[in-house]
């Protein structure tokens, strides 16, 4: 029992030479890849829900939206999570290893903590990758019918989707696709597609994927000065009146949908083996990124909701809807393809970041060795990168993007509050450690990211709580008949 506590040493070498990774990335490329995570499917599409709020195909609200007050819930996200990024930089430069949150957890709470971390960070990087690519396929939608192309609608929606859908004409689809016996065939093309042109991109190697998020980073960034720069001289005051229509509980509810917006920052940590200097680049790169990000949004949500009645937003594609609502039909259509490309950013630096995490956890005998192998030439995890893609391929053709939104969160949300518990826990169990990046207040800013984090997830609905507690208790399951008797610490411990 003793051994699920067994924390792995910092110091103790991970591996010989030959099994760990390139060291190819430098600061610049961590902060092009933390706006790279960072900017896409949350700001583009979930910030409509988290505006308008959500009801479900029976009438009954899912949740109330925030309205012109999405700023406020911008703020707290923004406060909340630079609270974690610090913590997170302070263990990405003191444990520069590939697997993230999991290496720290490892570290610092033990291999049972661990494993649950990177059991539960699946939620962060492939669960919502599927989020991310329906998003994309929406906008994609978008996009083709602006070129006067309309495609199939069982041909580009979700059977999860159609399921819980409040629109009649989508959840009618339900009767109206064609069938398999009585199965309605209802699949997501484009979103499923998407995720496997990124995979072949990846496994290309990781200095080439890099260049190829440096390019999107820098679309997506133009797509967004674009929106504010021809939204701001659309706005209608009385759209912001009510400024919080549904209160501290819209603007705590819309909060913790939209902070989809914000993960990513943290997904820069599972480069670290890949980083040159990663002691200084790792700490700069996430919150130099998050700084910049958190500016955007805030810009964005108040040009968003001056344009159009928050009441209308709750689409796919709000900020192109919002454009094209003020008669600005072409640059709707620019920001669309800026949107789509943003998004494939974000698909591309997670689908690099999950089969990190999952060679992490084989290096360690917590998963199968194959998982663990290596690309002979071009030292990148290619059997995690290709199951990823083919897994998240897999959900994002039946997938619904709110419910894997929300699965996501609080996924993520508590690996950040596992994270900040590991930094003080640190300090106290190994003072003397050498910390090339040290969270300036600690114990303060380890609380109260803590409770931060715990209170963003408690705006979540509570069928996100019940499926999080179904995943950690397979994950559970899983380490009791794998991971704790293939675990390489305990065959050292034993051995
Ligand atoms: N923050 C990322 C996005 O919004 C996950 O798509």
């Amino acid at each position: 029992m003793l051994q699920a506590f067994r924390r792995k040493s910092i110091a103790e070498p991970d591996v010989e030479s030959e099994q760990s990774l390139k060291r190819v990335l430098g600061a610049g490329d961590l902060i092009m890849l933390a706006i790279g995570a960072v900017i896409g499917a949350g700001i583009f599409g979930a910030i409509g829900t988290a505006a308008a709020g959500q009801v479900g195909p029976d009438g009954v609200v899912i949740r109330f939206g925030a309205g012109p007050a999405l700023v406020f819930s911008f703020l707290l996200l923004g406060g909340a999570c630079a609270l974690a990024a610090l913590c997170y930089a302070e263990l990405a430069s003191m444990i520069p290893q590939a697997g993230s949150a999991y290496a720290y957890a490892y570290a610092t709470l033990g291999e049972l903590v661990a494993w649950i971390i990177g059991w539960d960070l699946i939620l962060e990087y492939a669960v919502g990758n599927v989020a991310v690519a329906i998003s994309w396929g929406d906008y994609f939608g978008t996009l083709m019918r602006g070129i006067g192309v309309v495609l199939p609608p069982w041909l580009t929606t979700g059977y999860r989707t159609a399921l819980l859908s409040s629109d009649p004409a989508v959840h009618g689809l339900l009767a109206h696709a064609p069938h398999i016996g009585s199965v309605p065939i209802l699949v997501n093309v484009p979103a499923s597609a998407i995720v496997l042109l990124i995979t072949w991109v990846l496994m290309l190697g990781a200095k080439e994927s890099v260049r190829a998020n440096n390019i999107m980073v820098v679309v997506k960034l133009v797509a967004l000065a674009l929106f504010i720069g021809v939204g701001i001289t659309h706005l209608r005051p009385e759209f912001y009146r009510p400024f919080a229509p549904n209160g501290f509980k819209g603007i705590h509810q819309g909060a913790a949908i939209v902070f989809f917006a914000y993960i990513g920052f943290d997904a820069i940590s599972t480069a670290a083996e890949e980083t040159r200097n990663p002691n200084r680049n790792l700490p700069i790169g996430i919150l130099v990124g998050l700084a910049v990000c958190t500016l955007i949004y805030i810009l964005v949500g108040v040009v968003l909701t001056g344009m159009v009645p928050y009441q209308s937003l709750g689409v796919a594609d709000p900020l192109a809807f919002a454009l094209q609502s003020a008669g600005f039909h072409t640059v709707g259509w620019i920001v669309a393809l800026g949107a789509a490309v943003s998004m494939s950013a974000v698909l591309l630096v997670f689908q690099y970041g999950q089969p990190r995490i999952f060679f992490s956890m084989a290096r360690d005998g917590l998963l199968p060795p194959w998982a663990a192998r290596l690309h002979p030439t071009r030292r990148i995890p290619s059997s995690t990168t290709l199951l990823t893609g083919i897994l998240v391929a897999a959900a994002s053709l039946v997938g619904d993007a709110a419910e894997t939104y929300d699965l996501t969160n609080i996924g993520t949300l508590f690996a950040f509050a596992i994270v900040c518990i590991g930094v003080p826990v640190l300090r106290v169990v190994e003072p003397e450690r050498f910390r090339p990046f040290r969270v300036p207040f600690v114990w303060p800013v380890a609380i109260l990211g803590t409770l931060a984090c715990v209170f963003i997830m408690a705006g979540l609905p509570m069928q996100a709580w019940v499926r999080f507690g179904g995943w950690l208790l397979i994950g559970l399951f899983l380490y009791l008949v794998y991971g704790r008797r293939h675990s390489r610490l305990r065959s050292t411990a034993t051995g």
